[in-house]
């Protein structure tokens, strides 16, 4: 299929994408390459803009832009890891990928008025590839001990505390392959050789073993699936995880994201795998429109992390739904006393609907959250962590 382009898109990265496209051999680049650049082109990318759109009124929101309570309640859990690890100082928390610095902001809010004790040996650092986001989270977190860095900059080993992210891994550029006479092919992107500037995908053999790899790690046999059927490997999510263990030395890794266990994720019956664009609030699944004017997505594979995790020395504290960890962490105390606050009508019925959307199964409520944990000792590994006190579910 020819995609041409949109009015909408950005015609300088479509230019710099084609540019790409045609100095390599076969004039052609994988999908993740097309989505690294889309998103992440340090001029043009769609996280690179000055005015990311993001919250209620952009093209996505996440659970930081329905109140202080989703960072509220973080940093309930994060307080008792600290406890739980004897309360090192520093203890260090490294946000990775803080979009505007909402979530940084209602964590470090809280922490200050209500957790005297912890707040001191804090070391909050942000971890960030967007340098226009970058700047907006420190314009916002002014007046707040932050420190910005990329994880290469983080000694090996020189973390204890917590590592965690909040729709991260969704948006890490993914490898898209279809299944070709039982061989799984690779989808590429090129331009058709034509005056104007038209992107369509091919298929070829894949361009890493590791493509194939990742289906006997999460063990999933890809033989037994129909032909035609296609979806994405997030295989950067690997290489990010190794280096988040490298550089943790004891404490835990938190990841909230949508997504599934492997055997979910690859369902033979979801066909098409999980790519979704936003647009304006719309959601589609053509990557070659809008193009760096949307945001590009598809949903995680825990069981991957699960299992990388291990090779990397990750264990695996528990597996939960956002609703349930929320839950555990005061989400119910805090709709119950909705009914005995005095606010205006209009207000109260906003937070109402604001705290059931963060509980909401089939929607944000239904994001996977999942802990892991480094150089714990036995003692610390049987601490319940708060938010995970509720029987396992995956
Ligand atoms: C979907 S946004 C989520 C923002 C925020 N966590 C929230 O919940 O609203 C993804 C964020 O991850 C950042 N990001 C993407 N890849 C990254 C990487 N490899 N390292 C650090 N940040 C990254 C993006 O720039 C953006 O800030």
């Amino acid at each position: 299929m020819v995609y041409p382009l949109e009015t909408n898109s950005n015609l300088a990265l479509c230019q710099v994408i084609a540019d790409r496209i045609t100095e390599t051999s076969q004039r052609r680049i994988t999908f993740a390459d097309f989505m690294d650049l889309v998103l992440y082109h340090p001029e043009h990318g769609y996280y690179s803009k000055k005015a990311v759109s993001l919250g209620k009124q952009g093209d996505f929101f996440t659970s930081v832009h329905l109140g202080a309570d989703f960072g509220e309640l973080l940093a309930i859990q994060f307080a008792q890891m600290w406890e739980i690890l004897g309360r090192p100082v520093p203890f260090s928390l490294v946000e990775m990928g803080a979009g505007q610095g909402l979530l940084a902001l209602d964590i470090l809010h809280f922490l200050r008025e209500r957790c005297l004790d912890f707040f001191p040996d804090l070391d909050y650092i942000i971890v960030e590839k967007s340098s226009a986001l970058r700047q907006q989270q420190q314009q916002r977190l002014q007046g707040f001990p932050v420190r910005w860095c990329n994880i290469e900059e983080l000694p090996s080993q020189s973390i204890t505390g917590c590592f965690f992210s909040n729709e991260l891994v969704d948006a890490l550029p993914v490898h898209q392959f279809v299944l070709e006479q039982g061989q799984l092919q690779e989808i590429y992107v090129t331009t058709k050789q034509n005056l104007n500037i038209e992107f369509l995908e091919v298929i070829g053999d894949p361009s890493v073993p590791q493509l194939e790899q990742y289906f006997d790690l999460i063990d999933i046999d890809l033989k037994t699936y129909p032909d035609g059927y296609r979806s994405e490997v997030n295989l950067a999510a690997l290489p990010w995880l190794s280096q988040v263990a490298d550089r943790l030395q004891r404490g835990y890794l938190l990841t909230i994201d949508y997504g599934y266990s492997a055997s979910h994720y690859y369902n033979p019956r979801r066909t098409q795998g999980t790519l979704q664009c936003y647009y304006q609030h719309r959601h589609h699944n053509n990557p070659y429109v809008n193009i760096g004017q949307q945001d590009i997505t598809a949903h995680v594979d825990f069981t991957a992390l699960e299992k990388w995790g291990e090779r990397c020395g990750l264990n695996k504290v528990g597996f939960t739904q956002q609703g349930l960890f929320l839950m555990m962490l005061g989400l119910g105390d805090r709709i119950a006393a909705l009914s005995h606050t005095k606010q205006p009508l209009s207000d109260l019925l906003h937070r109402r609907d604001a705290l059931h959307q963060l509980a909401d199964p089939l929607g944000l409520g239904g994001f996977g959250v999942l802990v892991q944990s480094k150089g714990l000792n036995a003692t610390e590994t049987q601490q319940v962590l708060k938010g995970l006190s509720v029987p396992e579910k995956i």
